[in-house]
């Protein structure tokens, strides 16, 4: 029986520290872009260490409802082969679900030479428009119309041309580098984004046989080829975001938490951060472990992108900082509407003033658990951490969008020594 994730609820009991090793998976954020790409190849493709999240297998049902084949060979092993046309456009029951199909558009216009995307509009989060994706697309030669809520792309062959972004979009970078693979020439992208994920679809493109160069800093140069062939045996990175959630709630609970399978060097902000509020945080390259306890200090956050601190542990920290004597700061800079959980952290006994782009939190001796609700993906997480931190029990409702985008957390946790459990109704 399908369990419907969208009315159940997760349950918290609270004051337990968190001990022991976790494993961290794929990246979410970078195999739902990595699957993306891979309907630009011509031949099987075959990626590995794909994360078992709702996101992911919506992203997969989109593919194979436009005529695109995707199978499972073995549990966390995706294959895709896009030999034929995709038929389009995707259905909007199912793209409606997941804002990253917009990601398609940029493989789908540069190798079939049309494509049509829902324009995702606003979430919880933000505003989130894509003039930038379709910026770049058209002066890579694509005419981009809308029509009833649908975006319309086409084109001859792509040229290659030279791009300034005005802000280092993650997804507009990756939709106009995807699609430069196949144009013509040399395309210059500048002041682009330079997260992890933004480097591994480079080096995935590479393997596909395309000419990317400078990603991971600000300027990344595509040489155009005619076609791209297959890859079979790529690894997705692991999710440093998800790796954050863990590190922040060993902090949250005082305990003592070996995260194992991570590429460190991606965790620097947030290492440096914790350890700036009195945490220990102790790395090798592919593990981190955190020790919690003693005096923490309030400190001052504000998110910026890579490598700046993540605005997809801003929430995360929120939750922790909410029990650290003090006042701490955070400015969010990315999204205009990421503060959501502020005010179900109150009803949990915090104290946090928000002003804009500005949360002002003054650090309470202890939550109290009780009845909240998940806006989205990472409200979701801190309400957990918050729920492992606080006196007796939390309950919190829409788990279905913590589902979106943590691979087993109710069974991660409780190999952590949690109390957590999914209720379903
Ligand atoms: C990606 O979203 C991630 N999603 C987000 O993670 C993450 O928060 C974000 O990057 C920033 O790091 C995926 O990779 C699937 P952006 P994306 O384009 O690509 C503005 C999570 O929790 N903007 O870098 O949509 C935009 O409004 C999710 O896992 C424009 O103005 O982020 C925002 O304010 C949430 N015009 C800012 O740029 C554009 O054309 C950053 O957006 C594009 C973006």
């Amino acid at each position: 029986m399908e369990i419907n994730y969208d009315t159940g609820k997760i349950v918290v009991a609270g004051g337990r520290r968190l001990s022991g090793t976790v494993r961290i998976s794929g990246a979410k954020n970078a195999a739902l872009v990595l699957i993306c790409a891979a309907t630009m190849a011509t031949e099987p493709v075959i990626l590995e260490n794909v994360p078992d999240i709702s996101d992911i297998h919506v992203l997969v049902r989109i593919l194979s409802e436009i005529g695109l084949e995707v199978s499972w060979p073995a549990p966390g092993t995706l294959a895709v082969c896009a030999t034929t046309a995709p038929q389009l456009p995707p259905p909007y029951q199912l793209v409606k679900k997941l804002r990253a199909s917009n990601l398609l558009l940029g493989p789908l216009l540069a190798r079939f030479g049309q494509a049509q995307v829902s324009l995702p509009g606003g979430c919880n989060i933000g505003v989130r428009p894509m003039d930038l994706h379709f910026k770049g697309l058209a002066a890579l030669g694509a005419d981009i119309r809308m029509e009833k809520g649908t975006v319309l792309a086409s084109a001859g062959r792509l040229r290659g041309a030279r791009i300034y972004l005005d802000f280092p979009s993650v997804g507009a970078t990756e939709n106009i580098m995807m699609a430069a693979c196949l144009a013509e020439g040399q395309t210059i992208l500048e002041n682009v984004a330079k997260e992890p994920e933004i480097v591994d679809l480079a080096n995935f493109l590479n393997c596909l046989g395309a000419r990317v160069r400078g990603a991971g800093t600000d300027v990344i140069k595509i040489e155009g080829t005619d076609r791209l062939g297959g890859c079979l045996r790529y690894n997705v990175i692991p999710d440093r975001i998800e790796a954050g959630t863990y590190m922040i709630a060993a902090a949250a609970t005082r305990g003592s938490v070996h995260l194992s399978g991570v590429i460190s060097r991606h965790l620097e902000p947030l290492c440096a951060k914790l350890r700036e509020a009195g945490v220990s945080v102790t790395e090798d390259e592919e593990s981190v472990l955190v020790e919690g306890g003693g005096n923490y200090r309030p400190i001052d956050i504000k998110t910026l992108p890579y490598p700046g601190f993540p605005t997809d542990l801003q929430s995360q920290m929120m939750a922790f900082l909410s029990t650290v004597p003090g006042i701490s700061l955070i400015t969010e800079n990315i999204f205009e509407n990421r503060y959501r959980v502020a005010d179900e952290l109150a009803r949990m006994g915090a104290r946090i003033k928000v002003e804009g782009r500005l949360a002002v939190i003054e650090g309470v001796p202890a939550l109290q658990g009780t009845q909240v609700r998940a806006s989205d993906l990472r409200a979701g997480a801190a309400l957990i951490i918050a729920g492992l931190m606080a006196q007796g029990r939390t309950e919190i409702y829409n788990p279905g969008y913590i589902f979106r985008g943590y691979h087993d957390i109710i069974g991660k946790l409780r190999a952590l020594g949690a109390e957590i459990s999914f209720q379903d109704e």
